[in-house]
């Protein structure tokens, strides 16, 4: 039997379902505090209404949602096309939120945990909790399945960003939150890359401003395994499996310093292995998990990105020229666009070496290195100075975005934009190598999966 409703239920009811999926998400400005306490009472109230809220970490922007919800996590999934065999990170904003996730609460924390814990937390690191039956009892809250993607662990981080503690102390609620970008596009480090990627039609209730994120690489991953050795001695291994904003070196003398790693007077010896450093295990490079490769990551939608190194010096040599790479592209750019765009992402020190200021910079290039090859334009997005990682890390993702997305591309076959109007986005992005210690080995990890499987290149002239 057919009901007829009223128009006003009817007009109700139509406001809860966009309330629930709207169509744009609301972009909440934090810029006064008043502002900033509006908008969290907003974002929270989404939060608690099952909806999904972008809000800012110290790292990137997250897609946040409660993680005891099944419908909230299931539309994180949704948004962002995300595979549903990678999981969540968890987002707690206190001591008790986290012991309340941990099978035996406290003293279910490993002492490594524990230290790292009170050096890094609130900060970018994210510790995976077994949720394997053992002697202690089951964690007093459990996330819904579908956080850990079938995985029989959980990885939570407290974030040191202010919004992002607020935001979840005022929901209440642990949040799920992914990257909030599209799967396989480069992290959003500015609340404008979360619209261009999540902002219309993907359900997202609102998206908290809080303007650009100071790290810019995601958080470290860290499992803990204790294994026996030999000797019947049981033995804490430590594992970096995703590289990011906490570094190795300051996760080893953490660990020293709390005399739980490194030289003889250590009360316990806590090995400390870096995935893709000290190990690598084909198995869990299938997996799509932190270290996986199974997924493409960080990649512009329209660039072809490039690794290049020998911007200065002659380190490199065997190594392809940039004209033998773009002679192997001959697809890029696309058919009936004569010329290469150019996009740069040097260090100052290379940049300024490369072109000195009474050169311009298109015309030395084309001449230089790509000789045969009308470069139409040189576009540049600074990678920082080489002296400095964390610089590079927080410039890495809106670089690679600025540079891809100036505008898109004309289709194939069309005539190029005519000089003046809007600039299209790059064909190449050059991005170049930096030193892979501290914050550096996190900042490569991302560029190779950026570039994909192909070759780096020396940067010599052509
Ligand atoms: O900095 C960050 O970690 C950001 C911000 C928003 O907090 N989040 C983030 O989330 O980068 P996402 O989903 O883009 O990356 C989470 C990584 C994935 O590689 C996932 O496979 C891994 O953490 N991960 C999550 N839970 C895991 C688990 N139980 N075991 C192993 N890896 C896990
Ligand atoms: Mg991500």
């Amino acid at each position: 039997m057919q009901t007829s409703l009223a128009p006003s239920v009817t007009r109700a009811l139509r406001l809860m379902a966009h309330f629930a999926a709207p169509l744009t998400a609301a972009v909440l400005p934090t810029s006064t505090p008043i502002l900033a306490s509006s908008s969290l009472a907003t974002a929270a109230s989404i939060l608690q209404a099952g909806g999904l809220v972008a809000f800012p970490t110290e790292t990137v922007y997250g897609l946040g949602a409660s993680a005891l919800s099944e419908s909230a996590v299931a539309a994180i999934y949704t948004a962002k096309g995300r595979p549903g065999d990678n999981p969540l990170i968890v987002h707690v904003a206190t001591r008790q939120m986290l012991v309340d996730l941990v099978p035996g609460g406290e003293a279910g924390i490993p002492a490594a945990y524990q230290a790292l814990i009170e050096k890094f937390w609130p900060g970018p690191l994210s510790l995976i909790f077994s949720l394997a039956p053992s002697h202690h009892p089951p964690a007093k809250s459990a996330v819904v399945d579908a956080v850990r993607a079938g995985s029989p662990s959980v990885a939570i981080r407290m974030p040191s960003h202010p919004l992002a503690l607020e935001l979840i102390k005022l929901a209440g609620l642990p949040l799920a939150a992914p990257s909030a970008n599209l799967s396989s596009r480069p992290s959003p480090t500015k609340a404008e890359h979360v619209a261009q990627d999540l902002g219309t039609g993907r359900g997202v209730g609102a998206i908290l401003d809080g303007g650009d994120c100071v790290v810019g690489v995601e958080s470290t991953v860290v499992d803990y395994h204790l294994s026996s050795g030999a000797d019947g001695v049981e033995r804490g291994e430590v594992r970096v499996l995703r590289a990011g904003g906490v570094s190795a070196e300051q996760i080893e003398s953490c660990l020293a310093a709390a005399g739980l790693h490194g030289g003889a007077a250590a009360r316990q010896q806590e090995r400390v292995q870096v995935f893709n450093r000290d190990f690598v295990s084909a198995e869990m490079q299938a997996r799509p998990t932190t270290p996986g490769m199974k997924y493409k990551h960080y990649s512009p939608s329209n660039s072809r990105v490039v690794l290049v190194q020998g911007v200065s010096g002659s380190a490199g040599a065997g190594l392809p020229s940039l004209v033998d790479v773009i002679a192997s592209h001959q697809s890029r750019p696309p058919v009936g666009i004569a010329t290469a765009r150019v996009g740069l992402m040097l260090t100052m020190e290379s940049h300024a070496e490369l072109f000195p200021a009474s050169h311009d910079p298109t015309a030395l290039f084309q001449q230089l290195y790509l000789p045969g090859r009308p470069t139409e334009r040189l576009d540049s997005y600074s990678f920082g100075s080489s002296r400095d990682a964390a610089e590079s890390a927080q410039r890495l993702f809106a670089g690679l975005r600025t540079l891809d997305e100036l505008i898109e591309l004309p289709q194939a076959g069309h005539a190029d934009a005519p000089a003046g109007t809007a600039r299209g986005g790059v064909h190449y992005i050059l991005l170049e190598c930096i030193e892979e210690v501290g914050v550096g080995l996190a900042v490569m990890e991302r560029a190779r999966k950026a570039a994909g499987q192909s070759d780096v290149v020396h940067f010599r002239r052509g």
